[in-house]
């Protein structure tokens, strides 16, 4: 084992000082052998270089000999743990002694407490620990069961990830439904240009045609896409109100219910437009807001005679993508709700297979300030889907403007460049166990790498994301040409 340094000073529980006698990098893994325990995996938190090389001498010895200039090189490591027989991890419960060496940490090691271990039924492989050979898979059933938040500033790499994520879903035959407000991923049909990097990662392109199917309110703006309707017929009248954005139930459900009745006298087919003519008909101030809502829902022509059945829409082991490109704001909105919702109440029926919901630029549909159509059931599938075998997928460029209801129940987060204060603070205040080092290091994350928190991993950990195997869709438009 690489001797790197020795522990000096108070040395405490949680974190030790020590002085390195060899360059060791913020965030690598150390270790320290404890008399009780073996082998005790610890991490670099923060490093400082301290000299004699004072202000004073700064004035007067310019250009002085930089072999004058006495300097250490400390640094701050964090204790994650050892593995005792029973496989949990834990700390020792005495400090590590004043003087003990300390060693680069072994892969061995660092697998073993870390938990780093080839699941090839149960593992979604996402890339590998940074700065070393070990896959970082993250564990399916708790991605489905407990939320995912992927969170970055814009240009970050999130739809990459979530692009690595889906591929993975789609191997081990898992049913994803995403909400694609900008048309990106259509683009995991084909396969990923061949990239040098793909050796070192062990990743064969592929491309996913079989497993994508698209749908869009919209076909001649997405032409890729089959449409996307719901039956007016089959609208819970509840959900109708939602769709018209109007919240108050108590003052609209029993006259909308009148106006859907006299359409229904008049045909069994009715449309929206006949929702309107009846509300025409109708006097109160009630009728008329309902009118004035059911004119708008009738232009978004979202609600037909027959609408896409679930069966169509949700496809075991099948990445259905809901294509909102170029579909007005408050549109994607009714469009997430009612999709949201129609998964939600199957889920619970078990109609349809157990899924992963993934919502792109949630802070959108789920927002901390103002409303969303959809915001409602997001947070009820947030805080009860878990025990329906719905899990939600919110990825967002913006922490702190997403509700943080929301973001609180993501038990994994996956994490990659953020540097907006408000946003890192929100993070730091949504995730148990990020450490200030931590919290600085996501400010100068390269692109590409990820800090995992959860996901079957009982410490956070850094994680350089695997090369696409499919083509990513979410390139930078080009504003002149190279
Ligand atoms: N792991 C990675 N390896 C190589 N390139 C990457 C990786 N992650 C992201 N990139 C590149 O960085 C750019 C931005 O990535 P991406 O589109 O995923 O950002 P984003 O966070 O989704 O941005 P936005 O908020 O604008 O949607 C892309 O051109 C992508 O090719
Ligand atoms: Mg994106």
């Amino acid at each position: 084992m690489e001797d790197v340094g020795r522990i000096f000073g108070d040395v405490g529980l949680g974190q030790f000082h020590l002085l390195l006698t060899r360059p060791v990098e913020r965030g690598d893994y150390v270790a320290v052998d404890d008399e009780l325990h073996g082998s005790v995996l610890c991490q670099l938190d923060d490093l400082k270089r301290k000299s004699d090389f004072d202000i004073d001498r700064a004035a007067t010895t310019e250009g002085a000999d930089p072999a004058a200039i006495h300097q250490n090189l400390l640094g701050v490591a964090r204790v994650i743990g050892y593995r005792d027989a029973g496989g949990i991890v834990k700390c020792p419960t005495i400090p590590f002694r004043p003087g003990a060496h300390v060693y680069r940490a072994e892969e061995p090691l660092i697998a073993e407490v870390l938990g780093l271990k080839h699941r090839p039924s149960t593992g979604a492989y996402v890339g590998l620990l940074r700065n070393h050979a070990l896959r970082v898979e993250l564990d399916i059933n708790q991605l489905v069961q407990r939320h995912v938040s992927v969170l970055a500033k814009t240009g970050g790499g999130k739809s990459y990830l979530l692009g690595v994520l889906i591929e993975e879903l789609l191997r081990h035959k898992v049913t994803c439904v995403i909400i694609d407000p900008h048309g990106e991923y259509g683009s995991l049909r084909h396969p990923a240009e061949k990239n040098p990097a793909t050796g070192r990662f062990g990743v064969e392109v592929q491309g996913f045609a079989r497993q994508v199917q698209e749908y869009s309110p919209d076909v001649s703006l997405n032409p890729s896409a089959k449409p996307l309707t719901f039956s007016l017929r089959h609208t819970d009248p509840r959900d109708l109100l939602v769709f018209m954005g109007l919240t108050n139930v108590k003052s609209y459900l029993g006259p909308l219910k009148q106006l859907l009745e006299a359409a229904a006298a008049q045909s069994a087919d009715y449309s929206v437009h006949d929702l309107v003519r009846a509300a025409e008909l109708t006097e109160g101030a009630a009728a008329e807001t309902l009118r004035e809502r059911l004119e708008y829902v009738e232009q978004t022509k979202l609600l037909g005679p027959v609408g896409t059945s679930l069966n169509e829409l949700v496809q075991r082991g099948q990445a259905t993508l809901v294509n909102l490109r170029g579909i007005a704001p408050d549109v994607q909105e009714l469009v997430v709700a009612r999709i949201a919702s129609t998964l939600f109440e199957n889920r619970k029926k078990e109609k349809i297979p157990p899924l992963f919901l993934v919502i792109e630029e949630a802070h959108n549909f789920a927002p901390q300030q103002g409303t969303a159509t959809c915001s409602r059931i997001l947070k009820n599938i947030a805080s009860e889907g878990r025990k329906f075998g719905l899990g939600l997928c919110a990825v967002t460029q913006r922490a702190a403007r997403i509700d943080k209801s929301v973001l609180s129940q993501c038990n994994t987060q996956l994490i990659l460049q953020v540097t907006n204060p408000l946003d890192l603070k929100a993070i730091a205040q949504s995730i148990e166990g990020l450490t200030d080092g931590m919290t600085q290091m996501i400010q100068s994350l390269p692109v590409g790498v990820a800090l995992i928190t959860g996901g079957g991993y009982h410490t956070p950990l850094f994680c350089e994301v695997r090369p696409r195997a499919s083509r990513h869709g979410g390139e930078s438009v080009q504003v002149v040409a190279a």
